[in-house]
C-alpha cells in the first residue's frame, strides 16, 4: 500500500502525529503490533502538562477535564515534613493527572471516526529506504502475510524498541545512562491519601503517592533492578510505604496490579535520516519521575508535524533539516530534569552520609527558594510547545 506518512506505533506520538498530518491534508497510515485493546489498557504514567492537555483537547476533544483532575501543586516531603511547591502560584500553571491510557482512547476514537487509516495487530520489522523519495516500512499482518508500507515519509513512533530508529541511526546507538534501582508500581482501591501528589525522600528511599480515581490510587516505591513484583506481601508493600512517608498516613486498600518500572536515561545519536524521523520513546526515554515521557513525545510530534507539512504540502525542507536541533533542545532540558528529580529524590545504594546530607540541603534549597521552586514548577508544568 501507499501513502503520504508511513507511521509505526498507536502510542501517543503515532496518533497525535496523524492527527496533526490530517489537519494538514496529509494522509497517513499507523502500524501497531499490539491489539486496540491491549493499548487501550496497558497501565503508563498519569501526568499530563497544561500544554499537552490543551493541545489533545483541541485535536481530538480529550476528556482529562471530565475524568482527570486538575493539579496546581505537589508536595516534596522530606525529614518528615510535607512542603507545597505551589504551580499556580510560581508560574501560573497546573497539571493534570489524567492516565495516557485514557487519552489513548481518546485519540484512538478519534482517529477512527474520521476515518484514519489504523493497522492493529501488524508488526513492523524493517524500515528501508532513508534516503530515497520514497523511504518503506516493510511488516507482517496478524494473519502471517507480507505488507509493504511506501510513503513520501516515515515516522518511527514505536517505542524503546524501535525498528524505525534502526535505520536512522544504525549501530551509532546514543547517549545512555542506567540507574540502580526501580520503581515498585502498584494500583490499589483506596481513597486517596492527599490531595495532590506527594514526592518523598525518606531515609528508606523514595516514594511516590499518586492518584487515579476517587477509588483508586497508584503509588510507587523505589526498589531494587531485579525486584520481584510478585514476591512482596500486600503486608510488607503498605509497611515500606507507610515507612517512606514519615509524617503522613496513608490509606490502605486492596492491591490489585503490581509492577516493576525499569530507570533509564536515553537520546538517540540522531532523530532523523533522509525521509525518516524518530519521536517519542523511540528516539529517547527518562526515568519516570517528573512524568516528563509523554509529554515529551507529544513535543517531538508538534515540531516534526509542522516540518514535514513544510516538506510534504510546502517542498521546504528547511524545518525538517533543523528539526534534530530544535527537538533537541527540549529533550536535553526535560532529561536533565527528570535526571535532577531523579537524584534529589532517591537513595543511591552506595550513598554515604555527606550525599545523604547533602540531598537534604538541595531540598531545603528548592522549597525554602522562591526562584528554586519557580525551576520546578515551570518545568513540571511544562515549557511552552
Ligand atoms: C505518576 C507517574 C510519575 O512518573 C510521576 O512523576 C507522577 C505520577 C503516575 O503514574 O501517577
Amino acid at each position: 500500500v501507499r501513502t503520504r506518512v508511513a507511521i509505526v506505533g498507536a502510542g501517543p506520538a503515532g496518533l497525535l502525529l496523524s492527527h496533526l498530518l490530517a489537519r494538514a491534508g496529509l494522509d497517513s497510515i499507523i502500524l501497531d503490533s499490539r491489539s486496540r485493546e491491549e493499548i487501550e489498557s496497558t497501565i503508563r504514567a498519569g501526568i499530563l502538562e497544561q500544554g499537552t492537555v490543551e493541545l489533545l483537547d483541541e485535536v481530538s476533544g480529550s476528556r482529562a477535564r471530565t475524568v482527570g483532575s486538575r493539579h496546581d501543586g505537589i508536595e516534596l516531603r522530606f525529614d518528615g515534613t510535607g512542603h507545597r511547591i505551589d504551580f499556580a502560584g510560581l508560574v501560573g500553571r497546573g497539571v493534570w493527572l489524567y492516565p495516557q491510557h485514557e487519552a489513548l482512547k481518546d485519540l484512538i476514537a478519534a482517529r477512527l471516526a474520521d476515518g484514519q487509516d489504523i493497522r492493529f495487530g501488524v508488526t513492523a520489522h524493517e524500515a528501508v529506504d532513508a534516503e530515497s523519495v520514497s523511504p518503506a516500512v516493510l511488516a507482517t499482518t496478524a494473519e502471517g502475510g507480507e505488507l509493504v508500507v511506501r510513503a513520501d515519509f516515515v515516522v518511527g513512533a514505536d517505542g524503546s524498541r524501535s525498528v524505525v530508529r534502526q535505520a536512522v541511526c544504525g549501530s551509532h546507538g546514543g547517549y545512555f545512562r542506567e540507574y540502580p534501582f526501580a520503581w515498585f508500581g502498584i494500583l490499589c482501591e483506596a481513597p486517596p491519601s492527599a490531595d495532590e501528589l506527594i514526592y518523598s525522600n525518606s531515609p528508606d528511599g523514595f516514594a511516590l503517592i499518586s492518584q487515579r480515581t476517587p477509588e483508586v490510587q497508584r503509588m510507587y516505591f523505589q526498589c531494587e533492578p531485579d525486584a520481584d513484583a510478585q514476591a512482596p506481601s500486600d503486608a510488607q508493600i503498605w509497611d515500606t510505604l507507610q515507612r517512606r512517608v514519615p509524617g503522613a498516613t496513608l490509606h490502605e486498600g486492596a492491591i490489585f496490579q503490581r509492577d516493576v518500572l525499569r530507570f533509564r536515561s536515553f537520546v538517540a545519536r540522531a532523530l532523523t535520516r533522509g525521509r525518516m524521523a524518530i519521536v517519542g520513546d523511540a528516539a529517547h526515554t527518562v526515568p519516570p519521575t517528573g512524568a516528563k515521557g509523554m509529554n515529551l513525545a507529544v513535543a517531538d510530534v508538534v515540531l516534526l508535524a509542522e516540518a514535514l507539512e513544510a516538506l510534504l504540502v510546502g517542498g521546504d525542507a528547511s524545518l525538517l533539516e533543523s528539526f534534530d536541533e530544535r527537538a533537541s533542545a527540549r529533550i536535553w532540558k526535560a532529561q536533565h530534569f527528570s535526571w535532577w528529580m531523579t537524584s534529589m529524590l532517591h537513595t543511591a545504594p552506595d550513598a554515604s552520609d555527606f550525599d545523604r546530607r547533602r540531598q537534604l540541603g538541595e531540598l531545603r534549597s528548592v522549597v525554602e527558594s522562591q526562584a528554586g521552586s519557580a525551576y520546578l514548577a515551570e518545568a513540571y508544568t511544562g515549557w511552552p510547545l
